[in-house]
């Protein structure tokens, strides 16, 4: 049992944990990032190679406690070290969770864009009764969270390590059945906007495409040229008026 999340349901840990041949080779490559007496450096995506080695073998992306105790023997630090990066970082999860991880962002700007009927979409397709919980299946876990940095596609939604844009409740709902399918939805915008580009088209900027033609630059230039010719030529035609020569003084004045 986790003493490490009082707050949270009692969870059965596994009594030992051993990393795989395919998490070794992660933790190889990522360990030569870092000078030997620095290796500690290491523990964030060392931690991360213990979530997705459990989500490898057990469909539930989380981080045991003796996962973290393993971390620490590894990277010689104090067990409350590797506690603390832990339990400080919300991309870990120290209980179990369900197979895909419904993170919704409810900041302002996806709030202002229906982030309400998003939520409340994942409650409905999955049976979820409160934020943070798992649903029966075991297939979602829901979790709010702040701004993902994807605000000009939202109201969005992180599921696992994929965007979902552009949402609204009844995209959410089906998104949320084509993954109990065992579907993969293709990540990014939900009604088909490429990248971040305006939702009526590509209008931002469009007067410069004009300067990306030759032809219309050129004629542009030429418009240019000429308006300043015959502006010269005004001027030369009505020079401005001299101005008036001031009296001379009368002498004793
Ligand atoms: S406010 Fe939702 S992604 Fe920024």
């Amino acid at each position: 049992m986790s003493d490490l999340a009082p707050n949270l349901p009692a969870v059965a840990e596994p009594t030992s944990f051993a990393f795989d041949a395919h998490a070794q080779e992660q933790i190889d490559v990522i360990l030569r990032r870092y000078p030997p007496e620095r290796k500690a450096s290491a523990v964030i995506p060392v931690l991360y190679v213990v979530q997705n080695q459990m989500f490898r073998l057990s469909g539930s992306a989380w981080v045991p406690k003796v996962a973290m105790d393993v971390v620490a023997g590894l990277l010689d630090m104090a067990p409350i070290r590797v506690y603390e990066v832990g339990t400080f970082y919300t991309m870990f999860n120290l209980t179990p969770i369900g197979r895909y991880n419904l993170q919704i962002c409810t900041t302002t700007p996806c709030w202002l864009r229906g982030s309400d009927e998003v939520v409340a979409a994942c409650f409905k397709a999955t049976g979820i009764a409160h934020m943070g919980g798992t649903s029966a299946d075991g297939l979602f876990t829901m979790k709010e969270v702040e701004c993902l940095g994807a605000c000009s596609n939202a109201p969005m939604m992180q599921i696992n390590d994929d965007y979902y844009e552009d949402l609204d409740g009844p995209r959410t709902e089906a998104l949320l059945e084509a993954f109990r399918r065992g579907e993969t939805p293709t990540p990014g915008s939900t009604i088909g906007r490429q990248g971040s580009m305006a939702e009526g088209g590509p209008t931002t900027l469009t007067d410069t495409a004009a300067l990306w033609s030759p032809e219309k630059y050129a004629a542009l230039k030429e418009d240019r040229a000429r308006a300043e010719a015959e502006a010269a030529a005004a001027a030369a035609a009505n020079p401005p008026a001299e101005p008036a020569k001031p009296e001379a003084p009368k002498p004793g004045a």
